[in-house]
């Protein structure tokens, strides 16, 4: 079987796609020491597998209706399309273990979803919707819920530029690493 390099893979529990975000969000997410973290954008679960190495507990919203671009790895095409999109979500948790740590919110993340509304997390990772108006509004859904750090995938870029000239409580603290911005709060 031919594994792209950007696939990680465990012998036991087949493949997932990677998102180009791992490292800045994996070193976000140790440098943070966070224990509850938010993702918007989860698709079938590739960076909710990553988070839940470093948090308690990952809460990820998405609307799990198109499968979008798909690893090219003939096995996932067959699970993907057999099962659709939210069920293989909840079978890639079940393969690494981590049903209980996950919870998913399926809906747009804006208007912010109104069961999560009075919620706070240490963490996130935006990756949801990629416009700069979209970005630009998930950020500010999570300007105030978020306690210490965030990462967006910035893509296209600009979005982070227009939400750091509005606020004063966040700061790009760490270089872009392709189009993955980290944002930590001042205080944190
Ligand atoms: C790039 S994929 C996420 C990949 C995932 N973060 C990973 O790295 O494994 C983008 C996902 O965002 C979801 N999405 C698109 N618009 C959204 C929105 N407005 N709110 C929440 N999720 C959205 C899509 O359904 C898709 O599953």
């Amino acid at each position: 079987m031919i594994i792209p390099s950007d696939l990680i893979v465990d012998d036991h529990k087949h493949l997932v796609s990677v998102t180009r975000a791992r490292k800045p969000l994996i070193e976000m997410l140790q440098k943070s020491e966070g224990k509850t973290h938010l993702e918007i954008g989860s698709r079938i679960g590739a960076s909710a597998i990553i988070a839940s190495g470093y948090t308690e507990s990952i809460t990820c919203i998405d609307p799990m209706e198109s499968l979008g671009p798909v690893p090219e790895t003939e096995g996932v095409m067959y699970e993907l399309k057999d099962l659709g999109i939210e069920k293989y979500f909840w079978l890639n948790m079940d393969r690494w273990g981590i049903t209980d740590k996950v919870e998913l919110i399926v809906a747009l993340s804006f208007p912010f979803p109104a069961d999560l509304e009075d919620r706070t997390w240490d963490t996130a990772f935006v990756d949801g919707i990629h416009t700069v108006e979209g970005m630009y509004q998930d950020m500010k859904s999570l300007e105030h819920r978020i306690n210490i750090a965030m990462i967006i995938d910035d893509n296209p870029h600009n979005a982070v530029e227009r939400f750091l000239g509005e606020t004063d409580l966040w700061e790009q603290r760490t270089p872009m690493a392709r189009s993955a911005v980290t944002l930590w709060r001042k205080d944190a």
